[in-house]
């Protein structure tokens, strides 16, 4: 039996870029036989930006619930949140002996973040942020975390340090590969082909799953494209690739037979339909989501649920690891 374990964070509108890059993939490949599923909300993660309580508690039901809407099924996945099985924290100490100062220094997210204010100036929560994560593939003898592009070097890093903990201790961790879809493990930016589409850039950039139709249209009407018109899928056409990309996930359609439908009509037909293809697609989810997401007695079951069944194996691996180190 192979294990699956991914997590998102709670700390802002979700993208159509964390569901086509992880969260529709979780759902689709739930039902794969010999595979166990845990996916779970990343609060502790979110923490590491200032976060309102009352907020905070309302997003993480709301990703339980944006969970269920897309096909996560409870009776596959085992669906927890991060803060409310402790052995999240307590591994995150344990491996911060494992992982040097010179490796957390280096991972891209951290330089990025503490590029406007200075490194010096920074919470260590930040910096420790991939050894949490670390601790969350770890605990659970993971083989495979389903991510976006954005995630592969903390997972890398994760390898490392699993690898040192087991060279000194003998094997205590699986090493865990991260598996990213061929097409959507980078959803770019529409406004920049060259960034990865996020919820902390500019709102034209990125389509929220909440947005309305709209905006939905408008937002895809003015996304950046090059100036040669022609609808196809190329390296050199980061931009209308990018289109095509989120076209084919929602439509359902190759890139091939999208481009054939679109020979000899020009960009503005093309942004017009996929806006009214997503917007679609999104309207019959969101209906779906405010379901779901009105019965907070059902969310409230399926986490106990999921922290009960995630907690036996994660206290189980800390009892292991305190053992070799001598802590219990
Ligand atoms: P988060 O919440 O930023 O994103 C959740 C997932 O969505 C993917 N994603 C994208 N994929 C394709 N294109 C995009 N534009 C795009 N934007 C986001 C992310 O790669 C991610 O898979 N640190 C993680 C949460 C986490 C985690 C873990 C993940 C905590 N512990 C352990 C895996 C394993 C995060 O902040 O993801």
């Amino acid at each position: 039996m192979k294990r699956v374990v991914s997590g998102i964070k709670p700390s802002g509108d979700l993208t159509i870029g964390n569901y086509l890059g992880a969260m529709k993939r979780w759902a689709d490949n739930q039902h794969l036989d010999g595979y166990e599923n845990f996916f779970f909300v990343a609060n502790l993660h979110a923490i590491t930006v200032k976060q309102d309580a009352g907020l905070l508690r309302k997003r993480t039901f709301d990703i339980v619930a944006w969970l269920l809407t897309v096909g996560v099924d409870p009776n596959k996945s085992v669906i927890f949140i991060q803060s409310m099985i402790p052995a999240h924290s307590e591994i995150c100490w344990i491996l911060n002996n494992y992982v040097t100062m010179g490796e957390l220094a280096k991972m891209t997210q951290f330089k990025d973040k503490s590029l406007k204010s200075g490194k010096e100036g920074q919470f260590v929560g930040l910096y420790d942020y991939p050894v949490l994560m670390a601790g969350d593939v770890l605990l659970y003898d993971a083989d495979e975390i389903p991510v976006g592009m954005d995630q592969t070097q903390h997972i890398e890093l994760c390898k490392a340090i699993a690898q040192r903990f087991n060279n000194i201790h003998g094997e205590t961790f699986k090493i865990p590969k991260a598996t990213l879809s061929k097409t959507t493990a980078k959803i770019m930016s529409l406004n920049d082909a060259t960034k990865k589409m996020s919820k902390s850039e500019s709102a034209d950039s990125f389509i929220g799953l909440d947005e309305d139709p709209d905006s939905i249209i408008k937002k895809f009407k003015r996304a950046v494209t090059d100036s040669d018109n022609k609808i196809s899928f190329s390296k050199d056409k980061p931009e209308i690739s990018n289109l095509l990309t989120i076209y084919s996930e929602f439509a359902d359609k190759t890139f091939d037979e999208i481009e054939k439908e679109y020979e000899g009509k020009g960009y503005g037909v093309f942004k017009n339909d996929l806006g009214e293809i997503v917007s679609q697609k999104l309207k019959d989810i969101q209906k779906t989501f405010s379901e779901i997401r009105d019965d907070e007695e059902r969310l409230k079951n399926v986490i106990a649920e999921g922290n009960s069944n995630a907690g036996i194996i994660a206290n189980e691996k800390m009892n292991v690891v305190k053992g070799i180190l001598g802590l219990a």
